[in-house]
């Protein structure tokens, strides 16, 4: 049996014209947090089709186990404070004005943002896949939603802290379903500083065998 590596001709991290459009936007994407967003409505249109490129991802025996839900307007002070409260015990060493701070700054976090989208595995009563299929097929509509976002110079990030697990889980779940966080989509600055994320060089991530 041969065992061998390949490097790849085109450095890993670049963006030159070499890479095709969608490498180019696989390799753009990033996480953008919210205290980056600027406040910018995404036009509905624009919205939906987000959401459809979602329904698109590859999903096992056509399950098509996912739901969302748009959190925006008023559910983004609504979120904030529900932030807030939901940590209102975990600052309790800090100073008074500290705490407050805290607070304050888990209030403000979501307002920028264009919309949060609710992120719900919906598991098949007839079909009954393993669980992890059903999280990798809802895995890869939100990489779908990510990577629209991306090619539309919109931020995102999916947020998985258990304040996220449950505020979605609030919103009518059947049994059948579970909560899988937050996304936050948001627009940013033109000048927003480029995340310094690197990834592992292919070499040490993949094995060919030929
Ligand atoms: C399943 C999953 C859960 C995540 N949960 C969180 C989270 O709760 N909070 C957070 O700040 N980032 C979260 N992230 C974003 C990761 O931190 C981020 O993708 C990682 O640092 C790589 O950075 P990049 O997305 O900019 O490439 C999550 C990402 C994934 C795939």
């Amino acid at each position: 049996m041969k065992i061998k590596t390949k490097s790849s001709k085109i450095k890993e991290s670049d963006y030159s014209d070499k890479l095709n459009k969608i490498s180019k936007n696989i390799r753009k994407r990033r996480s953008v947090y919210a205290d980056e967003f600027i406040k910018k409505e995404i036009p509905q249109k624009l919205l939906e089709e987000i959401l459809i490129n979602a329904t698109w991802a590859p999903n096992h025996k056509m399950t098509e186990p996912w739901r969302f839900i748009v959190f925006k307007g008023k559910y983004l002070k609504e979120y904030g404070d529900y932030m807030a409260h939901y940590y209102k015990d975990f600052y309790n060493e800090l100073s008074y004005e500290a705490q407050n701070e805290k607070l304050k700054y888990l209030r403000n976090y979501p307002l920028n943002a264009a919309c949060l989208i609710g992120v719900i595995m919906v598991r098949n009563a007839k079909i009954n896949l393993p669980e992890w299929e059903e999280i990798a097929a809802v895995s890869s509509a939100v990489q779908n939603i990510a990577l629209t976002c991306t090619a539309h110079k919109i931020g995102s990030y999916w947020s998985t802290k258990p304040v996220a697990i449950d505020y979605v889980a609030q919103f009518g779940l059947a049994e059948n379903e579970k909560s899988l966080g937050l996304l936050y989509l948001g627009y940013y600055p033109e000048d927003l500083k480029s995340s310094t994320k690197k990834r592992t060089p292919l070499s040490k991530k993949v094995l060919y065998l030929e």
